[in-house]
């Protein structure tokens, strides 16, 4: 058979075998059978180099004819072999949305739960539920709140600035600021949220972590208030008496200001690891509204008292479940997430 005869043979060969590629596997074998390096194909052109000259030119031009043949009816072939793949694998996937899901349900993350328990013990006190934006301007994050451009207590709440006056907030103590502006008082408001810190992160410090804060305006108010109303809330939040204790704090935006702690709910008082053998756990800050922040609030502080507080969101959630390292919560652990 001279090879004129044999690349014609190819041909036909491939185009009978064309017809029953049905699969990945069916492909490859047809590539490495027709097209690879050990083919006849490939190894008539090889063999063109022993025919004469004028012989090399016609069967040259009859095995680039057939190997172009070949290429392009094995390409179609590879678009139809997979369009059809992908076309039953969609049809096996098929979801109706119409349907009830047959996967688990998801859960509420621990945030979001204990968020809205926060929110209903608030609201019963007679709290109004505030939501304010992530990103700030430096004004209702700290000018406002008595932090002056060089105020060293900036430092302690380093953050990401955005583009001009913006940042990524680092409390929601400026949701204090725009409840003054919004409600007349008097007003009881109560605002969890999301804040951010540049924070090198370990087990109780992250970059993205959430608050509440509460803030409560009216005529007359004092330290006393505040108390009643923190302990109030804990109790029911921790379901049990709980007594509590301020000690001074310093924050520009209260005066007097304080930290609150809560007697141990693990050992009751006498100590033990949780409290550091202290019987008291540090919980949250607070304070009476500074005058200069009702005023730049738009309130006369002649008139006008208040006091507010800081929960540590994260913190209560982690002290409520036993959760001994804060960087879970954005982990998107499924395997964290699922035993709540
Ligand atoms: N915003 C303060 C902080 O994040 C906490 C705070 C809130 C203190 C309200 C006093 C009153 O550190």
């Amino acid at each position: 058979m001279d090879l004129i005869e044999q690349l014609e043979a190819v041909r036909g060969s491939a185009r009978a075998s064309l017809r029953g590629l049905a699969t990945e596997a069916d492909l490859e074998r047809f590539h490495q059978e027709f097209l690879g390096k050990k083919s006849a194909l490939t190894e008539a052109m090889k063999s063109l180099g022993t025919l004469s000259p004028e012989e090399r030119r016609t069967a040259g031009s009859k095995a680039h004819e057939v190997r172009t043949e070949i290429e392009a009816a094995f390409a179609e072939a590879k678009n139809r072999t997979r369009g059809a793949a992908l076309e039953a694998r969609l049809a096996a996937e098929r979801i109706d949305a119409m349907r009830p899901s047959t996967e688990t349900r998801g859960r509420l993350h621990p945030i979001t739960r204990i968020t809205r328990e926060l929110e209903d013990l608030f609201s019963f006190m007679g709290f109004t539920i505030l939501d304010g934006p992530e990103v700030e301007t430096d004004a209702n994050n700290f000018g406002k709140l008595n932090f002056s451009d060089d105020h060293p207590a900036r430092d302690m709440q380093d953050t990401i600035w955005t583009t001009g006056d913006a940042l990524l907030r680092t409390h929601t103590s400026s949701v204090q600021v725009r409840a003054m502006q919004l409600f007349e008082p008097p007003f009881r408001m109560v605002a969890p949220g999301r804040c951010f810190r540049f924070e090198e992160t370990d087990a109780s410090h992250e970059n993205t972590f959430y608050q509440a804060e509460g803030m409560m305006v009216d005529r007359g108010l004092s330290v006393a208030n505040l108390i009643h109303v923190m302990k109030t809330f804990l109790s029911s939040f921790f379901e049990r008496d709980v007594n509590v204790r301020l000690r001074p704090g310093y924050f520009p935006f209260v005066e007097p200001g304080f930290e609150l702690d809560i007697q141990c709910l693990v050992c009751g008082g006498p100590g033990c690891p949780v409290c550091k053998h202290s019987g008291w756990v540090e919980l949250l800050p607070c304070g009476m509204v500074h005058p200069g922040v009702l005023s730049a609030g738009g309130l006369d502080p002649a008139e006008w008292t208040g006091f507010a507080f800081g929960l540590g969101l994260s913190r209560l959630v982690m002290m409520r479940y036993g959760i001994e390292d804060i960087r879970h919560f954005l982990s998107g652990n499924l395997r964290f997430l699922e035993q709540f």
